[in-house]
């Protein structure tokens, strides 16, 4: 049986730390569905169609990787594309309590609903995209933080 995942998120804008779970999700399942849902507490600065060219530039590489977008509950998500797990990102211990909640309370709506956490690596531990739409939006220099085809995408944006 194909095994598939969903590794969802508000991607505004996709970092390296992202990127890097999606390639490590691609050595452990045969399909990975890179999910831009919304956050109701984030007020969104790029567009989802946006994000999701961002998102599709930087897994080029990854054939097993495909992207989507959802409206409304991650389960309902799950529930639609078919995935047999969540994966999820934690960067450090202040993640844990809110990702624990939210993966709690989803096990509740959907019943057998798994939710995965990957460790990030320690050199993106300190990444957010809220941290790289700062730095952009004063002109300072984000690179480092994001796949390098996706540079130029963002810097225009706050031009
Ligand atoms: N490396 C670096 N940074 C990372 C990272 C990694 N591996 N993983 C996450 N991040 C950062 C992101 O950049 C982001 O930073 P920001 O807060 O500055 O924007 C932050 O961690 C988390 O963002 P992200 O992983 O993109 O998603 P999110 O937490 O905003 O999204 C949803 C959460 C969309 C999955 C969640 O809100 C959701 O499920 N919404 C649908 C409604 C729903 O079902 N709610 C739950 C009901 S219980």
């Amino acid at each position: 049986m194909e095994k598939v995942c969903i590794y969802p998120g508000s991607f505004d804008p996709m970092t390296l730390g992202h990127l890097d779970i999606i390639q490590r999700a691609c050595t452990l399942f045969d399909r990975v569905i890179v999910a831009v849902l919304h956050n109701p507490a984030k007020k969104g600065c790029f567009t989802v169609e946006e994000r999701m060219e961002m998102i599709r530039a930087a897994c080029a590489h990854l054939p097993q990787v495909e992207v989507a977008a959802f409206d409304g509950l991650l389960v309902d998500a799950v529930k639609k594309s078919g995935a047999h797990a969540v994966v999820r990102g934690l960067r450090a211990i202040s993640d844990f309590e809110s990702e624990k909640t939210m993966a709690q309370l989803n096990a509740e709506l959907l019943p057998g609903m798994e939710t995965l956490f990957m460790m990030t690596k320690p050199e993106h531990s300190h990444v957010s995209s809220s941290a790289v739409r700062e730095i952009a939006s004063f002109g300072g220099d984000f690179s480092r933080y994001v796949p390098a085809c996706n540079v130029e995408k963002i810097r225009n944006h706050f031009e």
